[in-house]
């Protein structure tokens, strides 16, 4: 499966922009993380990628969530430990986090929304005037982008990353693609 196939396949099963921006940004994060930490870029990539590609047929069922979406990647040629994230990363099945690969999807995830949430109340919507120091204010409100899980995103921990440093990559890895999520 190669990128342009995986980005196809998102497009044909997600019709909401904000959900194709949130799997573009969560992309964009596992690469990030997969060059600071030595991994299979592609693979760390299309991992992040592909990760909710059942959100919409799915319905907002969690527990089919990431069940399907495991199995559609699977039928794509997916690699098993690619597989075994997608499960992983919706708690809703109990399947532990065992591989980096897990533990990264599982922690990228909801940093998306902190950052973008970041990014929108700014008078000009936009990331590049975003600083690593502000997300990291408001990561301590809690009632900021509630729906961030900050436990999940301070699992960063479990990958040898300190929350500041993974903020901050974070960041930069959206801020790199700013113009695909119009932000
Ligand atoms: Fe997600």
């Amino acid at each position: 499966m190669d990128r342009k196939e995986a980005l196809d396949s998102v497009k044909a099963n997600i019709e909401n922009e904000n959900l194709l921006k949130h799997m573009l940004a969560t992309e964009a994060i596992m690469i990030a993380l997969a060059k600071r930490l030595g991994e299979d870029q592609e693979e760390w990539g299309l991992t992040g990628l592909l990760h909710d590609i059942d959100m919409e047929l799915t319905e907002g069922d969690m527990n089919s969530h990431s069940k399907l979406g495991a199995d559609l990647v699977k039928e794509m040629g997916a690699s098993e430990v690619m597989v075994h994230a997608i499960l992983s990363h919706n708690e809703t099945h109990g399947v532990p986090l065992e591989t980096k690969l897990d533990k990264a999807l599982f922690c990228a995830d909801p940093l998306t929304g902190l950052i973008i949430a970041a990014a929108l109340v700014r008078p000009d919507k936009k990331l590049a005037g975003v600083e690593a120091r502000s997300v990291r204010k408001r990561f301590k409100e809690k009632s900021f982008a509630a729906g961030a899980n900050r436990e999940q995103i301070s699992s960063c921990r479990e990958l040898g990353l300190e929350l500041d440093e993974f903020i901050e990559l974070g960041l930069k890895a959206m801020q790199g693609i700013a113009n695909e999520l119009g932000l």
